[in-house]
């Protein structure tokens, strides 16, 4: 999560009262995703496939404390509600959640913590934004349905991304496989037979802010072209989420390609990016992309089980910061 300018990073005073030492003693949590299938085109109304990261979590927990407070150490800040400015999405979720229960936001300290990459295609800030909500529901002892903690965490997320479709806040307050068309309630998607990806982060950080920018642009400057574009993704989105819930996984690998070939068309790949995919192809994943914003972030490959060593070792090799082996629908 990048937090706006204007409130000092960490001023090495802790609230009054409060000690520094392990904090968060009964954390809510929240996870990480990946977009298996859509990225970008969803912005623009098409479907998209996106499942829930286990291996990487935010956690938020919401004390008393003497004033108001933020401690956000993971990402160097550590500062008074009253220092955030308005672009703060991390102070944005906190007081719509803290409003949404009906309370004051008086005398409160939001800690938060998370192993997430920032601007790594994983989801960090909707992590964030969602662990925070919760730890305020918590706090409080209210129970916020799966669909509000989205709707308040989509604010923070606007904040973030300019323009978001709102699959990452949707996918991580779910927690399960998600079918997502913007504007519309997700639906489950149904596994009907679990596969293997292996998550590389190419170690490019790359605000996703910046290439939905930039694909907005293109698409002001030639409308046809890129529509075109959006649609023969949500055609490959269609074919992928069929194969999905009914058909042998394997089959997958090439939509996979097909997808990275149509985000390349797009402008939203980078070497990096498609060195990763090349490398996982070569040693044997079924198919490979790009996933989430792209331009560096990270990258999914397929995998048969008894492969999926041999293709994060292909990723570390050609240059993956780290990678993450994940089974989707167990
Ligand atoms: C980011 O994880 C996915 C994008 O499609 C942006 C969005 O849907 O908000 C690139």
């Amino acid at each position: 999560m990048r937090l706006e300018a204007g409130s000092s990073s960490d001023s090495r005073e802790d609230p009054p009262g409060l000690s520094r030492g392990p904090r968060l003693v009964h954390p809510s949590v929240a996870v990480g995703k990946v977009i298996l299938f859509g990225e970008h085109a969803v912005v623009y109304g098409q479907p998209a496939l996106a499942v829930p990261v286990a291996a990487v979590t935010a956690r938020a927990e919401v004390r008393a404390a003497r004033g108001e407070w933020i401690d956000a150490r993971t990402f160097g800040r550590h500062y008074r509600l009253a220092q955030a400015t308005e672009r703060d999405p991390l102070a944005l979720a906190f007081r719509l959640a803290v409003e949404h229960c009906g309370q004051p936001l008086r005398n409160l300290e939001l800690v938060v913590e998370s192993t997430i990459p920032v601007a790594a295609g994983l989801g960090s800030g909707a992590a964030v934004a969602t662990a925070t909500v919760r730890a305020v529901a918590e706090h409080f002892g209210v129970h916020l349905a799966p669909e509000v903690v989205a709707a308040l965490t989509f604010e923070s997320e606007k904040l973030l991304h300019g323009k978001p479709s709102g699959i990452d806040n949707t996918v991580v307050a779910h927690e399960r496989p998600i079918v997502f068309v913007k504007g519309q309630p997700s639906e489950p998607l149904h596994v009907a037979r679990p596969f293997t990806i292996v998550i590389a982060d190419s170690g490019l950080a790359s605000p996703t802010r910046i290439t939905v920018g930039d694909v907005a642009a293109g698409h002001a400057q030639d409308p046809e072209r890129y529509q075109a574009l959006f649609a023969s993704i949500g055609a490959l989105v269609a074919r992928a989420r069929a194969i999905i819930e009914g058909a042998d996984p394997a089959l997958l690998g090439p939509v996979m390609d097909e997808n990275q070939r149509l985000l390349e068309a797009l402008g939203v790949s980078a070497e990096i990016n498609e060195r990763l995919c090349a490398a996982a192809r070569a040693v044997g994943a079924l198919g490979a992309k790009l996933s989430g914003g792209g331009r560096g972030g990270n990258v999914i490959a397929l995998v048969a089980p008894d492969s999926a060593d041999a293709v994060a070792a292909a990723l570390e090799a050609a240059g993956a910061r780290r990678t993450i082996t994940t089974q989707v629908g167990s």
